[in-house]
């Protein structure tokens, strides 16, 4: 099973999308997690990406289009996988065509994952994750039992460079001019399907995995 999962920032693209993968046993492959990793180990690709996630606008097509193409090869991914944040521009989506076209694949679902704006600005600057096992967090929706310590493997909590209020506008405003066309790109595929990312987090997992049965 080969998804997408879509949304503009904050939306659950990752909450879900971890869930998702724990349940289906297929891997989630977030380009902005492997992104940070990137950045963090100071590789090549993460020296070119700093300046543009750090200011909330995106990293080169190029630059995401090598990652995803390189990650899909790998043997986790033989069985599926979640595609979370990729592809992000029309740019982006063509190239995906070709890559599955190349592997002889195709997406069963692409899920628009909405939510209001305001909503996703206090998500966005209420969030934590954890630094060893990716457990995400938020102060009001999912407050951690010991603040900044991860519930689940008792890691420290950390907050992304890119979440402070003016950089999520910014990705806001990215999102609606570069990603919301990639929407059109899918839309008349019968694979489309939008679910409503405003409900409770337990209500959002149960409208995906009502979709993908
Ligand atoms: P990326 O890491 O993908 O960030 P994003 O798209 O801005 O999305 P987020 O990860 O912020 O949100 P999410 O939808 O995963 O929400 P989450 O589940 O965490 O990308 C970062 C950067 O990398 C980009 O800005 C760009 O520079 C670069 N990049 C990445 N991919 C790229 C690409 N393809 N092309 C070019 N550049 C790329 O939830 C958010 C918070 O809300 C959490 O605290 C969570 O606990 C809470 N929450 C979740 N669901 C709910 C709910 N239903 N109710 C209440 N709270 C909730
Ligand atoms: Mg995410």
């Amino acid at each position: 099973m080969n998804l997408i999962f879509m949304g503009p920032p904050g939306a659950g693209k990752g909450t879900q999308a971890r869930q998702i993968a724990e349940k289906y046993s297929i891997p989630q492959l977030s380009t902005g997690d492997m992104l940070r990793a990137a950045v963090k180990a100071g590789s090549e690709v993460g020296l070119k990406a700093k300046a543009a996630m750090e200011s909330g606008g995106l990293v080169t097509d190029e630059i995401v289009v090598g990652i995803i193409g390189d990650r899909i090869n790998e043997a986790d991914c033989a069985g599926g996988f979640i595609l979370d944040g990729f592809p992000r521009t029309v740019a982006q989506a063509e190239a995906l065509e070709v890559m599955l076209k190349e592997r002889s694949l195709k997406i069963d679902h692409v899920i628009d994952i909405t939510a209001d704006s305001e909503a996703l600005v206090a998500r966005i600057t209420g969030r934590s994750t954890c630094s060893k096992c990716g457990e995400g967090y938020h102060k009001q929706h999912k407050a951690p039992a010991k603040a900044g310590i991860c519930d689940k493997c008792g890691g420290a909590l950390a907050t992304r460079a890119d979440d402070n209020e003016e950089t999520v506008r910014n990705r806001l405003s990215v999102y609606e001019a570069q990603t919301a066309p990639v929407i059109d790109f899918y839309k008349n595929g019968g694979s489309f399907k939008t679910v409503d990312g405003m409900q409770n987090m337990d209500a959002v997992f149960q409208s995906l995995c009502d979709i993908l049965g």
